[in-house]
């Protein structure tokens, strides 16, 4: 529970409030590298209530600068992306992608064009997506070692949308391994079922379909915190104790337990999240089938996606889930048995489920369980870090020597979880959604 107060510090970010003063202290995903070509069209995007545009230049660099023109504030979103920079459609100011005026057709005196620029931002691609950074410049921090951002272009793949909810209400979905054997209990039966055909082992999944209770265990680190979902799975030779580890990286990344997995939850305002998934193979490229299945198997298919209306492409144009719509679930398919949510696998579910808490959440009226542990703590580290940069003082986490993993394995006796961490063939092996094997210690 929390008071008004607080649930106002951790989840406002419009200009001004100390979340926002917080999260733009940090690298953060803005757009995926796909959706800019070089001299191709520009991009809005607003991040933290704030409107930026995002092209590409003919050299193939990408310049992020505020919507507005610094001239007379036409949107540079209008403007044309030709030979080394974007110019505005008004009065032809055209800006290359540090911000600096390259022409100014209506200006005869060459200063001017030294005496202004459009504010610009530091920009970084890595695993496919465009990240940027929007804080004080002398504070710049270095880009994160995620092990991710060291793979191949082609071992990872990045799917963006957008869920009309807060943050934090999204990423608290996702540091709540309760939730996960009941709201997608479709995809859990059928990944045990899959499993079975093919002779491989099924513990995994259906260790989470029976104990909807784990124990939660978690430690604070130098990125955020790292919390353990701890389960007892039946073994042919007994039982064995199971870890589920997950990471939250701030402001607001999740590594999941599969290894393979990271999600970004970008606050576009209060309202609305811009949800960034990166799911990504150790050893080797994705083809198009197999891409097109990972992106299935999680429900951020394109076509999924354009039928919920929200993908890059649909959001705002259609229809997309909110109470009016019920939130596009099939209740006739939940009659006839077929479905336990009456939504698509998982990401539709949770995209469902965030949308129906409201834009913000009232965190003053819940009823918490032990099982919510990992949600008050990463409300906890969220509000310490603000409480930080309120105090004039260095926000957490913004170069840290320790990786962040999600990772998950079985504990021995004389073990605790933090051994699954350590446990050297267990960090470039991914689970899930690529195998079902889960290595007992001798
Ligand atoms: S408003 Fe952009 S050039 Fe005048
Ligand atoms: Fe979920």
């Amino acid at each position: 529970m929390l008071t008004q107060a607080n649930n106002a510090l951790l989840c406002e970010v419009a200009p001004g409030k100390p979340m926002h003063e917080t999260i733009r202290r940090y690298w953060l995903p803005a757009l995926p590298s796909a959706a800019l070509a070089a001299d191709g069209d520009p991009a809005r995007v607003t991040l933290l209530g704030e409107d930026y545009v995002l092209f590409r230049d003919s050299a193939g660099q990408v310049g992020m600068l505020n919507e507005r023109c610094c001239h007379r504030g036409a949107s540079l979103c209008l403007g044309r992306n030709e030979e080394g920079g974007l110019r505005c459609i008004y009065h032809g100011w055209k800006f290359d992608v540090r911000g600096t005026i390259v022409d100014m057709p209506n200006a005869t005196d060459d200063s001017f064009k030294r005496r202004y620029r459009q504010p610009a931002y530091a920009v970084r691609e890595a695993a496919n997506v465009v990240w940027v950074y929007l804080g004080p410049q002398d504070k710049t921090p270095p880009f994160p070692r995620f092990p991710i951002f060291d793979l191949p272009q082609d071992q990872v793949v990045a799917q963006a949308y957008f869920i009309d909810a807060n943050f934090v209400q999204v990423m608290e979905g996702l540091v709540d391994s309760s939730h996960v054997g009941v709201l997608h209990q479709d995809a859990i039966h059928q990944r045990m079922k899959a499993a079975m055909q093919d002779g491989a082992q099924s513990a995994v999944y259906r260790q989470m379909a029976d104990d909807l209770a784990p124990r939660l265990e978690m430690e604070d680190t130098e990125f955020g915190f790292h919390y353990a979902a701890m389960r007892e799975m039946r073994t042919d030779s007994g039982h064995v104790n199971v870890a589920r580890i997950t990471a939250f990286a701030l402001p607001f990344i999740n590594f999941s337990p599969n290894n393979s997995t990271m999600l970004a939850g970008v606050p576009v305002h209060d309202g609305c999240t811009m949800m960034f998934e990166f799911n990504w193979d150790w050893s080797q490229p994705f083809d198009a089938a197999r891409r097109e299945r990972v992106l299935e198997f999680h429900g951020i298919s394109d076509a999924i996606l354009d039928r919920f209306g929200i993908s890059l492409a649909t959001y705002g144009k259609q229809e997309r889930p909110r109470a009016a719509n019920r939130f596009l679930q099939d209740r006739e398919a939940m009659r006839r048995g077929e479905t336990f949510s009456g939504l698509p696998n998982f990401q539709p579910e949770d995209v469902a489920i965030a949308s129906s808490q409201g834009p913000i959440s009232d965190r003053s009226v819940e009823s918490l369980l032990p099982s919510d542990q990992a949600v008050v703590r990463m409300r906890r580290v969220l509000l310490e870090a603000a409480r930080r940069v309120m105090a004039g003082e260095e926000p957490p986490g913004l170069d840290c020597a320790t990786i962040p993993r999600g990772l998950q394995g079985a504990v021995g006796s004389d073990e605790t979880w933090q051994a699954v961490l350590t446990r050297e063939d267990n960090l470039r092996r991914s689970f899930g959604q690529f195998s079902s094997e889960l290595k007992v210690p001798a």
